[in-house]
């Protein structure tokens, strides 16, 4: 008796065995392909998807976006940065292809006045992003060798909590690579683009928090692809980093070049599915 349940067991062993097993690994496959869906992703209040992903420290690329687009994500969703640099990212609208950003340089302390001696438009020349016209160009005239900003200037003295004197001039339309056409006398210059604000001239702390509220950048749909198109015809938005180019993943696991909208001849079958799902479990 005692051995027949002990056979019966061992039995039941050799069969269960395996369907646990392949269980356990439909399960984990299972997994894997929902962690592949380029789902949206959180940081803090922002939801990031398409041209936006979220990486992580030493992640280059990803299909899920450009790779300029990459978020990195700290202090518990408080720090969201374009690829960990001292560009942070506050709100983004998809809708229209912009976003609010900030330097973190003059936006993490309240004495962003003092810290602006450098230029921002070389931060940002690089990347697919441009700064929009929509922002006003703030300027700040520094180390004037002992005079002071031409008295033609209506300019504002924001020295007091700094180390040596800064001169804050808000000016017009920010335009990249063209500053503001103002005497500067002996002092050296730089501008920062703010966000559209009514007051012409404030109080030297609030020229502080105009750089902590951030500048507004745009991106090109261009530079991106237009992702809009592919999900208004059913597909999802994805990056082809080898080929250095949007296309859009249609339902049924074909692939097209911008819309599933009259791919099905055009589209070819998603043959580099290999490929592609490496390109997801190295990164
Ligand atoms: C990230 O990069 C640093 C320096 O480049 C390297 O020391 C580290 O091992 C990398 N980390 C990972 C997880 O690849
Ligand atoms: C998230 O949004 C809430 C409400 O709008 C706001 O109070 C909070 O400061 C935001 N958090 C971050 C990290 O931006
Ligand atoms: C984009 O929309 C925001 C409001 O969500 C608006 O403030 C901004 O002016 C718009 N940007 C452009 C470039 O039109
Ligand atoms: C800032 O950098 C940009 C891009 O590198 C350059 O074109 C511009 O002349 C610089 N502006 C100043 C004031 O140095
Ligand atoms: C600017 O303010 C600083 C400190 O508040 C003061 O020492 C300096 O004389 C002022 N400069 C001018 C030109 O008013
Ligand atoms: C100087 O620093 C104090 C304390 O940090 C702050 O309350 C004040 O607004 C600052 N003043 C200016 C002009 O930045």
């Amino acid at each position: 008796m005692k051995s027949l349940l002990a056979s019966l067991m061992r039995q039941m062993t050799v069969l269960l065995v395996p369907l646990v097993t392949s269980l356990l690994l439909l399960l984990l496959q299972d997994n894997h392909v929902s962690a592949d869906d380029c789902e949206p992703a959180r940081c803090g209040n922002l939801t990031l998807r398409y041209p936006f992903w979220l990486g992580s420290n030493n992640q280059t690329s990803s299909p899920c976006g450009h790779p300029a687009f990459g978020v990195w994500c700290s202090a518990g969703g408080s720090v969201a940065s374009l690829r960990g640099s001292s560009i942070h990212v506050l709100p983004i609208d998809y809708t229209n292809s912009s976003l609010v950003a900030s330097h973190n340089k003059v936006a993490a302390g309240d004495d962003g006045v003092c810290l602006t001696n450098f230029n921002l438009s070389s931060s940002v020349a690089l990347s697919p992003f441009t700064i929009s016209s929509r922002n006003r160009a703030l300027c700040f005239l520094f180390g004037c060798d002992g005079t002071v900003p031409p008295s033609a200037l209506d300019y504002v003295n924001a020295t007091s909590n700094c180390t040596a004197p800064v001169y804050a001039y808000l000016g017009g339309t920010y335009l990249w690579n063209s500053p503001p056409a103002i005497p500067t006398g002996r002092c050296s210059y730089s501008y920062f683009p703010v966000l559209e604000t009514e007051a012409a001239t404030m109080m030297a702390a609030e020229y502080s928090r105009l750089l902590k509220d951030g500048f507004a950048l745009e991106w090109e749909t261009v530079t991106v692809g237009d992702c809009p198109e592919c999900s208004s015809s059913g597909g999802q938005c994805r990056y082809d980093n080898a080929a250095g180019k949007f296309w859009c993943l249609c339902p049924g696991g074909t692939r097209a070049w911008s819309t599933c909208a009259g791919a099905r001849r055009t589209a070819v079958r998603l043959a580099v599915l290999p490929d592609y799902v490496q390109q997801q479990r190295r990164v």
